[in-house]
């Protein structure tokens, strides 16, 4: 895997300077496929080995792999290719260098300093050593393959457990991204095309805003919007409330199901952290104190604005999954966005070199 990508630069070079005319006229299709694998009679697939479904030059880690620079957007012909797996470490937290990790992470973390970095994923590590299923959740047989694990060979597990990428277009339309753009991120129903659905893109998927640098550069004002919901939900195949909190919790359902002693309401006592929950808006609470959006420990929103601003709202916005974790791995262990096991101690003020997401709603707990 690891020398893809100087092919893919090499062999784009090769093509676009004989065929500059191509490329033009047939938009970016060259830039993903191929009609017979054959251009001057050498394969047009990125590693040069046979011809791939969907006439594609990779697979999905071929592509989305930097195997040579620590760069997480790298040009593929005319289209800006983002980057989640660098074999060389990336800048974390991302602060808008071109080598910071993306809105997702990476999966260096998971690769190169252990399973609990990131999720394990085929083509990229091997089953994780420590979990044997999806904490909170897990199904046997032919579900295996997404819910114990996403390391398995078998078709549908790796990326494509967790998205459903038929679209694959541009990215920087106006407005919320949903069905008709195949779901933010492409995160649609990947378990109906894992089990066999002719149109898994009809099922609700999770909506959003998406930020058109994937976050490399991410400020208060600019960002990616992430759906949440107030509906207490319990089980549901789908994301019927297009949030990304029950995308995660699809997989790890007790972490959600199970948060509350009393699930009705929500009003018993909390016993796992809560998600797809309400900022309190009670003036003597500290949670009205988060008011300016930290990309660090983000809130998911109720209603998807057309373009992201800087307010948090007590009341509405929603704490979720990935308010605390990045989905594809990050420097620290259970995926987490910070240092929590170093940098959040109570009473010690926050600072920019050791952030404490957790600090960013318990707003109180830092002494101030
Ligand atoms: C940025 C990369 C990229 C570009 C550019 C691209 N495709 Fe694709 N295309 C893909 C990927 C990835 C898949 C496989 C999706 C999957 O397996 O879920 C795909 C699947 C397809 C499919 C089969 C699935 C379907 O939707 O019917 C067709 C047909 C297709 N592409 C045609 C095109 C055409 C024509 C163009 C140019 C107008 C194009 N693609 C441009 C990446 C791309
Ligand atoms: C031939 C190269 C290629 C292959 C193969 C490919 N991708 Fe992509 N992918 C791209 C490019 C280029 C983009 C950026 C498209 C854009 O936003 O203009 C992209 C974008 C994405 C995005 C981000 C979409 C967004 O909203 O910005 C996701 C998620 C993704 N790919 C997942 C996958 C998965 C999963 C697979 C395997 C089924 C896959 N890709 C296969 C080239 C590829
Ligand atoms: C398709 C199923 C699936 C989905 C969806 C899913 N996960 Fe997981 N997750 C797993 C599996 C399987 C494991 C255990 C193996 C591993 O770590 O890869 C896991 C492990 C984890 C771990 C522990 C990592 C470690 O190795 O210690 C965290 C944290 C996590 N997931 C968070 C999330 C978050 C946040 C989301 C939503 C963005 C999410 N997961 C969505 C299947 C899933
Ligand atoms: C456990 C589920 C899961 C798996 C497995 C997974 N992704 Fe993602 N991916 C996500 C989520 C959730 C996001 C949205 C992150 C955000 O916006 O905060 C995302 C975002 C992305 C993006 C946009 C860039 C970014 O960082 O936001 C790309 C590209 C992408 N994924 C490709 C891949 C590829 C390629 C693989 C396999 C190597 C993969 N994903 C495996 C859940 C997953
Ligand atoms: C290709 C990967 C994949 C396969 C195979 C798969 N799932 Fe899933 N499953 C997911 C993902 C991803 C989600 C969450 C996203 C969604 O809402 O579709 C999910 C969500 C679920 C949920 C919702 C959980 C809840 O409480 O809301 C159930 C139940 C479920 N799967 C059961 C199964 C069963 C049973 C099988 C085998 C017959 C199976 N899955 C096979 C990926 C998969
Ligand atoms: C407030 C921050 C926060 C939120 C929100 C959160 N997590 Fe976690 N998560 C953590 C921390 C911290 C850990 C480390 C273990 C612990 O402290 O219990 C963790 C651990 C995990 C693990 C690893 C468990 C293991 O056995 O290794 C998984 C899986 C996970 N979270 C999934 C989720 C999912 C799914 C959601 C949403 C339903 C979620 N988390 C919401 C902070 C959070
Ligand atoms: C995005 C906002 C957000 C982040 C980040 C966050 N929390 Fe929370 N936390 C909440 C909300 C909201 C509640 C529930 C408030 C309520 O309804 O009483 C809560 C509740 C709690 C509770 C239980 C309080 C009770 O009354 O039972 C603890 C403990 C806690 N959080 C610890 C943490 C830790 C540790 C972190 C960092 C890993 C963290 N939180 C990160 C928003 C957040």
């Amino acid at each position: 895997m690891r020398w893809l990508n100087l092919l893919i630069l090499a062999n784009l070079g090769l093509l676009l300077s004989v065929l500059p005319a191509l490329a033009a006229v047939s938009g970016n299709c060259v830039n993903c496929h191929t009609i017979h694998n054959s251009q001057n009679g050498q394969p047009m697939t990125f590693n040069a080995t046979g011809p791939m479904p969907t006439l594609l030059r990779s697979n999905c880690v071929g592509c989305h792999t930097n195997s040579s620079t620590t760069e997480t957007i790298i040009m593929l012909g005319d289209s800006r290719l983002p980057i989640v797996y660098n074999t060389i470490e990336p800048d974390y937290p991302p602060t808008g260098t071109n080598n910071s990790a993306l809105a997702g992470g990476n999966f260096y973390w998971v690769a190169e300093r252990g399973d609990e970095f990131g999720h394990n994923v085929f083509g990229i590590s091997g089953p994780d050593s420590n979990l044997s299923k999806a904490p909170g959740g897990g199904f046997n047989s032919s579900c295996a393959k997404c819910h114990k694990t996403l390391a398995s060979a078998e078709t549908g597990s790796g990326c494509e457990g967790c998205h459903l990428p038929l679209h694959h277009k541009d990215d920087g339309q106006a407005g919320p991204a949903g069905q008709g753009d195949g779901w933010y991120r492409f995160l649609g129903s990947a378990m109906e095309r894992g089990l066999g659905a002719s149109s898994p893109g009809d099922r609700p998927g999770v909506m959003g805003l998406e930020d058109p640098n994937w976050e490399q550069d991410p400020t208060s004002t600019q960002h990616n919007v992430y759906k949440g919901t107030d509906v207490i939900y319990s089980e549901a195949y789908y994301a019927n409330h297009n949030s990304i909190g029950e995308f995660c919790q699809g997989c790890h359902y007790d972490f959600h199901r199970l948060m509350n002693t009393n699930m009705v309401d929500l009003s018993g006592a909390w016993i796992r952290h809560p998600s797809d929950v309400i900022l309190p808006d009670d003036p003597d609470l500290e949670y009205v104190g988060y008011n300016t959006y930290n990309p660090l420990a983000p809130v998911a929103k109720q209603t998807l604005p057309n373009i992201p601003t800087d307010a948090v709202v007590a009341g509405e916005d929603v704490v979720t999954c990935i308010s605390c974790h990045r989905p594809h791995g990050s420097p620290y262990p259970d995926m987490l966005r910070w240092d929590y096991l170093n940098d959040c101690t109570a009473s010690v003020p926050d600072s920019n070199a050791n952030p404490c997401g957790c600090f960013a709603c318990h707003t109180t707990k830092d002494g101030f």
